[in-house]
């Protein structure tokens, strides 16, 4: 069952919480304050797969100055609401970050793992610079010390999906984010 402003996902309502409009909105706010702050640069964007695969992609659209693209995949729910607690990497880097400038592009940070694990991965390498936008934070779910440097928007602990944001691998191509009802 369907209606406009709600979603039954396996007997359980989701209701819309951030329109597809909003989202273009912020994404452009975000877009613009990236491409000021890298004027001059060429950034690499690496995208955390599969999450963020329609955010990087409208994000990219609305960047304005010369700029690479890249994907890591990692892998840390498996098919339920709850993280799983272990990242694993399914896919690698293929560019070289060394010496360049890279902003992480995530389309949820919840507990800040992934992200973590991908400053850990950094380690390894010598960039530039490194920087992390997400279009979605639950601050009150972050239990690791990670520094976020641009947020679409603070959302509150509940599960979410649409916008590429999957349940069981589904829903990742809503429009719009829809939100866990209580
Ligand atoms: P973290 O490692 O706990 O910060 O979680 C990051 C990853 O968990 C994201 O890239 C998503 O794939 C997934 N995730 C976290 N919260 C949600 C949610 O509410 N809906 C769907 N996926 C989520």
């Amino acid at each position: 069952m369907e209606t406009e402003n709600s979603i039954i996902v396996n007997g359980e309502k989701f209701i819309c919480y951030i329109t597809e409009e909003q989202i273009q909105k912020r994404i452009s706010e975000l877009a613009d304050e990236i491409s000021r702050d890298y004027a001059g640069k060429i950034p690499i964007f690496i995208g955390v797969l599969n999450g963020s695969f329609i955010f990087m992609a409208d994000l990219l659209k609305k960047i304005s100055i010369e700029s690479e693209v890249d994907f890591f995949k990692l892998s840390s729910y498996g098919d339920s609401k709850i993280s799983s607690g272990q990242v694993k990497m399914v896919k690698d880097l293929n560019c070289d970050p060394n010496g360049r400038d890279i902003i992480i592009v995530e389309d949820i940070v919840d507990t800040g793992l992934s992200i973590k694990y991908i400053e850990e991965i950094f380690e390894n390498y010598h960039p530039n610079s490194m920087r992390v936008v997400t279009l979605l934070l639950k601050p009150e779910r972050l239990k690791y010390e990670v520094k976020i440097d641009y947020i679409g928007f603070k959302i509150p602990s509940q599960f979410v999906i649409g916008y590429g944001l999957d349940y069981q691998q589904k829903y990742r191509n809503l429009p719009s984010i829809y939100i866990l009802s209580e």
